[in-house]
């Protein structure tokens, strides 16, 4: 049975570039990124090794901590490390897994072998402090992912796990917000104090709450 949104993120401990370590210890009680990629050396995941280290702060204001997996082991992750951070102008400090008996990449179903019989595909996964899958997004070997979408999708699930709102489609952070369909009107113009636009009676607008 595949993971699905709302399981438990499967703990696993692993040979990395930063060390061996235990994915939920390096977690904490923060948010966590889990990505991988088809294989060492390859351009699509040079680029987006190099963006993700290019968005360090994006993830520590978001208190988001990144790993990546890649099948191929670590003195090639090593090695394909120095390239990445010299092409991509980059210093790349989150860990690399060396999961050469490809065990995270079966714990998350990472590989897709109708895709490819030995590479894993662009799985990344997002996880609560709770330890929970929040989004899961699968690309194809030959699309790079967009990771400021990913930093955007975050911004929604870390407002609406506080706030009784959705964002809608296209929203980025700052933009106007849904107000979820649970809450009657006469309570959300009590909820949120910066007012409720009502379009119909199931599509409420509110000025984003703020997030402390
Ligand atoms: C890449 O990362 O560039 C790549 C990997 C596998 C197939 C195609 C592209």
């Amino acid at each position: 049975m595949s993971l699905q949104l709302g399981d438990t993120a499967p703990d696993f401990t692993a040979e990395t570039t930063e060390g061996k370590i235990n994915f939920y210890d390096y977690l904490g009680d923060g948010w966590g990124i889990l990505f991988s990629h088809p294989a060492d050396y390859t351009p699509v995941c040079t680029t987006e090794l190099g963006k993700t280290a290019s968005l360090k702060k994006e993830f520590e204001k978001r208190n988001v901590k990144v790993m990546a997996v890649s099948v191929d082991p670590l003195d090639k992750h090593m090695g394909w490390r120095n390239d990445i951070n010299e092409t991509q102008h980059v210093t790349v400090d989150f860990p690399i897994i060396a999961d050469e008996d490809k065990t995270v990449a079966n714990l998350y179903g990472m590989l897709h072998p109708n895709a490819s019989e030995t590479a894993t595909v662009r799985s990344l996964f997002v996880i609560s402090p709770d330890k929970k899958i929040k989004l899961m997004i699968v690309y194809p070997a030959s699309t790079g992912r967009n990771f400021n979408e990913v930093l955007r999708v975050i911004d929604s699930l870390q407002l609406t796990a506080h706030h009784s709102v959705a964002t809608p489609a296209d929203w980025q952070h700052g933009d106007d917000v849904i107000v979820v369909p649970s809450i009657s009107t006469e309570d959300a113009q009590k909820k949120f104090p910066k007012g409720v636009k009502v379009i119909k009676p199931y599509l409420r607008y509110t000025p984003q709450p703020n997030l402390d």
